[in-house]
């Protein structure tokens, strides 16, 4: 190949390999208001508020796991509400939603949302990976479009699990969508190169391998072992009733459920 359009090549791959290293400069209390302040956008809420919202769905994937579950009604907290594309179906389907967004603005647009298709739902502003809502209050807990990944380090989406535990009623529901990943990631050397730069920056210490600013607009851990998303959930305090990998859209779907408090299991 010619020696200028592989010294081209080089740039490209390089400027992507600088922009990747936005992920380890931030800690990860500045990636979670990183991911807030892009949603708070006037363009995202504009976007995220008229979304699907003609005729607002359920994904075939989201109708599956909810099959699984033979439940048609009850308390429904719904983590990441955005313009209440989900929320809509399933108040329209019998359950009493409660919509969490970090967003005020959005809650907002989910409520006017469903009054426009004739349904209620309540809205709370709160950062899921802190939510902090009434102890076994809500018989499922629901966080689709794979943005269980949204929240970074394994200890702050161990901590999410145990505060959704919390606000489960005994034996309550989660579903829970997560980013998967290919196999061959980033080569070893590159993510050497991220750590030492977290570290230099005393920056993401807690970098995980997966970890991405998807598009730019959020933060997303990708996973790509099966055990490492089990082992999340088993020490959050869930136990695994099916997962299923839709390699074809990336994303990983469980139906998890409360581990009863005498059980072996639980922490
Ligand atoms: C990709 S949108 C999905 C919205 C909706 N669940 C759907 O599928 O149409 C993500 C939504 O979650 C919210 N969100 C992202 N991270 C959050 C966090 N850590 N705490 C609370 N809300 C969050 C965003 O503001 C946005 O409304």
């Amino acid at each position: 190949m010619r020696p200028r359009i592989l010294f081209g090549r080089f740039l490209i791959r390089f400027g992507r390999f600088i922009q990747s290293l936005a992920v380890v400069v931030m800690r990860p209390n500045d990636l979670v208001e990183f991911s807030r302040q892009t949603y708070a956008r006037e363009k995202m809420v504009e976007d995220c508020g008229r979304q699907d919202l003609a005729y607002p769905i359920l994904h075939p994937d989201e109708q599956a796991l909810l099959a699984r579950l033979h439940l048609t009604g009850g308390r429904l907290l719904l983590l990441g509400v955005g313009g209440g594309r989900e929320a809509i179906p399933l108040t329209q389907m019998g359950f009493a939603v409660t919509g969490v967004d970090f967003v005020p603005a959005l809650v907002e647009k989910a409520k006017e949302n469903a009054g426009r298709h004739g349904v209620k739902m309540e809205g709370l502003v709160q950062e899921i990976s802190k939510i902090d809502v009434p102890a076994e209050a809500y018989d499922v807990a629901w966080l689709s479009a794979a943005m269980y990944s949204c929240v970074p380090t394994r200890g702050r989406r161990v901590e999410m699990l145990q505060r959704i535990g919390k606000a489960l009623k005994p034996g309550g529901y989660f579903i829970c969508q997560f980013r998967w990943a290919t196999k061959d990631g980033p080569a070893h050397l590159w993510e050497l190169v991220r750590k030492v730069v977290a570290f230099f920056t005393l920056g993401n210490l807690w970098y995980e391998k997966g970890d991405t600013l998807s598009n730019n607009i959020e933060f997303i851990h990708a996973f790509s072992q099966e055990d490492e998303v089990k082992s999340e959930f088993a020490e959050g305090g869930f136990e695994v009733i099916h997962l299923r990998i839709a390699e074809e859209i990336l994303i990983g779907g469980t139906v998890l459920r409360k581990t009863p408090s005498d059980s072996p299991l639980s922490a």
